[in-house]
């Protein structure tokens, strides 16, 4: 019998190493290194598949592509962050903070395949609880099977022998590998029994969901490792106290960047379908410092109000605060207010935030971040209802953004036909539309 090897990796990166590292080579974390004893049955590299022939070499050519086959999940939004729907036999992690709706997520997805085979493992719920949860959703369920073992090697054996459609692992913290010293939910156990799931998914064809809580910053947790193992990475986004926002951050059958937003009601999430009108639902034309834009989430355009706050510095350094953009490059765009446009900001503190909850990393909202500011400093609102999109350079200059045409579609469905763009205003920098929107 081969010998049992030790070997150190990352938990924040996944990088391999033989010997302990104080600091991590590949993502230069500090600290991030656990031990973990690899026996030779253990992990995926061991002998995924040699029983069954699954590992022989094809012909790529006969290969056959309906392996890619989508189910709708019953919400537009989610079938949208998917891709179009939920690829059989691939592997999705579905990360967010505890009580965000994960599990309710995933409860209403499997009652709505209602003729296909689920299997529901619950390490954080007891059954009699998912029933209480599937009859508060009004849903009956009657293709879901729960079961409370959470010993992935038990559970390994029961899926191979009664391969399901779907198997939903809520969550992957609270399964564990008996054979594994570690306690459940550290790194090493999250790995291992995620190798499991994976090789099942693969070999058996199972469409595999793994559920995982996000740690305070905001990072999967235990291993960001995970996210190179699945296919598919989807993540519910900010504090969700008014709506829910569901993102891919990787997708092997689809665009990452792709949003899913709902709305968690007594009897379940909802799908906004319009989420421009949610997001400027308490949009007021008429008060200083708020200005519109459209970004652009994945593929879909959304009109958003940035609003900006500026007041004198009570003492030291003035504040620059952002919530939902970057905030270097507020302040970036502070310095080319100050430089271009000759507004002083050094002596005030100055707070940005984008309304509803949203982060974006879209550069569109450069332009409508600069007028939102300029406004707040003249302390006199923008003309009601227009929008701003445009990435703004450093020499003061509005520079053209993607799908400009789609944006503005957008904003004129929501209501808003006033754009300035680039395009739309043959203004070409921000003096000259901070002059024109304020004139004197
Ligand atoms: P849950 O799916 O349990 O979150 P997670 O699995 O991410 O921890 O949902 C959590 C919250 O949602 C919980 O506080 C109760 C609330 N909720 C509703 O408001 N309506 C519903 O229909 C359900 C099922 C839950
Ligand atoms: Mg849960």
């Amino acid at each position: 019998m081969a010998k049992a090897r030790t070997i150190h990796y990352c938990a924040a990166c996944g990088y391999e190493s033989p010997k302990w590292l104080g600091q991590c080579p590949a993502c230069q974390a500090w600290n991030s290194f656990a031990e973990h004893k690899e026996t030779p049955a253990s992990g995926h590299r061991a002998s995924a598949g040699s029983k069954t022939g699954g590992d022989r070499p094809r012909r790529l050519s006969d290969v056959g592509t309906d392996e890619a086959v989508r189910w709708a999940t019953g919400s537009a939004e989610l079938d949208r962050v998917l891709g179009g729907g939920l690829v059989r036999g691939s592997l999705t992690l579905l990360g967010g903070d505890p009580g965000i709706g994960k599990s309710t997520l995933a409860l209403q997805m499997a009652a709505f395949l209602g003729d296909r085979k689920v299997w529901y493992v619950s390490g954080e719920e007891s059954a009699s609880q998912i029933r209480q949860r599937a009859e508060r959703l009004g849903i009956d369920a009657a293709n879901v099977w729960v079961t409370p073992q959470t010993e992935v090697t038990a559970l390994a054996a029961l899926l191979e022998a009664e391969p399901p459609d779907l198997l939903l692992i809520d969550s992957i913290q609270t399964v564990y590998r008996g054979d594994l010293e570690p306690l459940p939910g550290s790194v090493t156990q999250i790995r291992e029994s995620a190798a499991v799931f994976q090789r099942l998914a693969k070999q058996r064809g199972i469409t595999t969901v793994l559920i995982g809580h996000v740690t305070k910053d905001g990072d999967l947790a235990g291993p960001r490792v995970l996210e190179h193992m699945v296919d598919t990475v989807v993540q519910f986004d900010g504090d969700g106290r008014t709506y829910r926002l569901l993102r891919s951050l990787k997708n092997r059958f689809g665009a990452s960047g792709e949003i899913g937003v709902f709305r968690m009601e007594t009897d379940g999430l909802k799908d906004v379908s319009q989420p421009s009108d949610v997001f400027l639902a308490d949009y007021d034309g008429s008060v200083s410092g708020t200005a519109l834009s459209v970004v652009l989430e994945g593929t879909r355009p959304i009109v958003i109000e940035v609003q900006a706050l500026v007041v004198p510095a009570t003492y030291g350094t003035p504040q620059r605060t952002a919530t939902g953009y970057d905030a270097a490059r507020v302040r970036m765009l502070l310095a080319v207010l100050e430089q271009r446009v000759k507004l002083a900001y050094a002596n005030r503190d100055v707070f940005v935030n984008v309304a509803g909850g949203l982060k974006t990393t879209d550069t569109a909202l450069d332009l409508a971040v600069c007028m939102a500011l300029a406004s707040a400093w003249l302390d006199r609102p923008l003309p009601a209802g227009r929008v701003f999109v445009g990435e703004v350079g450093l020499g003061g200059e509005i520079r053209a953004v993607p799908l400009l045409e789609r944006r503005l579609a957008e904003a004129a469905r929501a209501g808003y036909h006033d754009g300035s763009t680039p395009a739309s205003d043959r203004i070409k920098d921000l003096p000259a539309l901070v002059r024109s929107s304020f004139p004197t």
